[in-house]
């Protein structure tokens, strides 16, 4: 019988990864055991071709089978200056929530004809930004939100674009605190008031609606729920083309595309979604008799889930006989609160020893003082012991973007590999940093 080695696991890493001759884990070319050596841990490396493979598979899936999309990455999801040159190069748009995103994206003069701008919650000085920037689409959550803006607009002369959420009702499947398109949801206009904003927004002059949005959550496996709630949308806009003249030119479904965490978890791939998605508008337009809406997708976490790898070094251990044997790394909850937050689930591989038999299992917990800072329980790893490099798959999507200086640790650094070249595209903190806000 063939040994168990980490090679099973290589599927669920960049696209790059393999393995070299010292068994080394190798990402867009470069090995991770010298990156961590040379760049410090936890170290997360994002693997610049998987980037690009997302976007052109994403432009390519939706664009081949719908006439008009965008392709909108949620910034939420990770965002940095040299993340977002890339997918100006590639000609994403950029859906972003806070001032804060729309920053980083001014920072490298991304296109903001394509920068949506989300929130349940928009501050004054946001919208501000956002007329003054003038973000392509303003993505009205709520009432008071609409007459905010409505002020703000005709204050400033502007009649910005904008994109009505609705909250469709519809449960994606999906952990609860990432499941946005439910009833009872913070999120969008609830069903019982679609009319009344609809008619609101078509007659005040300080706004243009162009169109309707929804997202139903996040790590979605099943594509059922978007070809109902795209059906539910679609009936809704063509009673406000009869009973108010609306002309939807635009929508979006959000995002909410799965990625593959672990080997008994398989998604659907992203022609699958593009597949229904498509054929259910461009099937129901026509039954409706509706002018085809330009498609607008949100995906945040099947851009850079994949592509990020996230290195720590293990330390300590601690052995209970007959209950569990622990392993410890070099980070923790402040860098990942994903397992601790949605019980979510990772794959791992010892870097450094990749054609080592799996020899038993251990849990790998963080070095954050909670108990319930564990990265991944009962995995199966050939022997490990301090100095050892653990490689974490799929951490591109809401680990950094979610960390922390818990317990005043220094946030990680990140370099971007491309070509057996590796770039640093954002510093580990310093204890300098740390204390730059503090006033004595
Ligand atoms: N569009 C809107 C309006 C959203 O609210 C989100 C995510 C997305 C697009 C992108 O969804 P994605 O394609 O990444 O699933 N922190 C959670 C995920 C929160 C998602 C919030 N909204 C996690 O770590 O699982």
């Amino acid at each position: 019988m063939a040994i168990k080695t980490a090679v099973s696991r290589l599927s669920l890493f960049p696209i790059t990864a393999e393995v070299n001759k010292q068994g080394h884990l190798v990402i867009g070319g470069g090995d991770t055991v010298a990156l961590a050596a040379e760049f410090g841990t936890p170290l997360y490396v994002f693997d610049e071709a998987s980037l690009r493979a997302q976007c052109a598979e994403f432009k390519m899936e939706f664009g081949q089978r719908y006439t008009e999309i965008s392709v909108v990455y949620a910034g939420k999801a990770f965002l940095n200056k040299a993340l977002a040159l890339i997918l100006k190069e590639e000609g994403l748009g950029l859906d972003v929530v806070s001032g804060g995103e729309m920053s980083i994206a001014r920072a490298i003069d991304f296109p903001f004809d394509k920068v949506y701008f989300h929130g349940n919650n928009k501050s004054a000085e946001e919208l501000n930004m956002a007329l003054e920037w003038r973000v392509g689409r303003i993505v009205i959550d709520n009432f008071e939100e609409l007459t905010r803006l409505s002020e703000r607009a005709r204050e400033k002369g502007r009649v910005p674009d904008i994109l009505l959420r609705l909250t469709p009702g519809i449960d994606p499947h999906t952990h609860k605190y990432i499941s946005t398109g439910v009833v009872d949801s913070k999120f969008g206009f609830t069903l019982a008031t679609w009319e009344e904003v609809v008619a609101q927004v078509i007659s005040a002059p300080d706004l243009n609606l162009v169109g309707l949005g929804f997202h139903l959550g996040s790590l979605i496996f099943e594509i059922e729920p978007y070809r109902e709630a795209i059906g539910r949308v679609l009936d809704f806009a063509a009673e406000m083309k009869r009973k108010h003249g609306f002309e939807m030119q635009e929508l979006d479904i959000g995002g909410g595309f799965a990625v593959q965490y672990t080997l008994d978890a398989p998604t659907p791939p992203i022609s699958s979604y593009a597949e229904v998605i498509a054929t259910t508008i461009n099937d129901k337009c026509q039954e409706l008799k509706l002018a085809l809406p330009r498609l607008v997708v949100e995906p945040g976490r099947a851009i850079v889930g994949r592509a990020g790898v996230v290195l720590y070094r293990i330390g300590a251990a601690k052995e209970i006989p007959g209950v569990r044997r622990y392993v410890f790394v070099d980070g923790g909850m402040a860098d990942n609160i994903r397992p601790a937050l949605y019980a979510a689930r990772y794959e791992a591989v010892v870097a450094n020893k990749m054609l080592l038999e799996e020899t038993g299992k251990v849990t790998i917990a963080g070095k954050f003082c909670e108990s319930g800072d564990i990265l991944i329980s009962d995995i199966s790893l050939p022997p490990v012991t301090a100095g050892d490099i653990l490689a974490m798959a799929d951490c591109g999507a809401y680990c950094l973007a979610m960390a922390s200086n818990y317990n005043a640790s220094l946030k990680s650094a990140v370099v971007l590999v491309k070509d057996d070249k590796a770039r640093l595209i954002r510093r580990r903190e310093t204890f300098e940093d740390l204390g730059r806000c503090d006033v004595v």
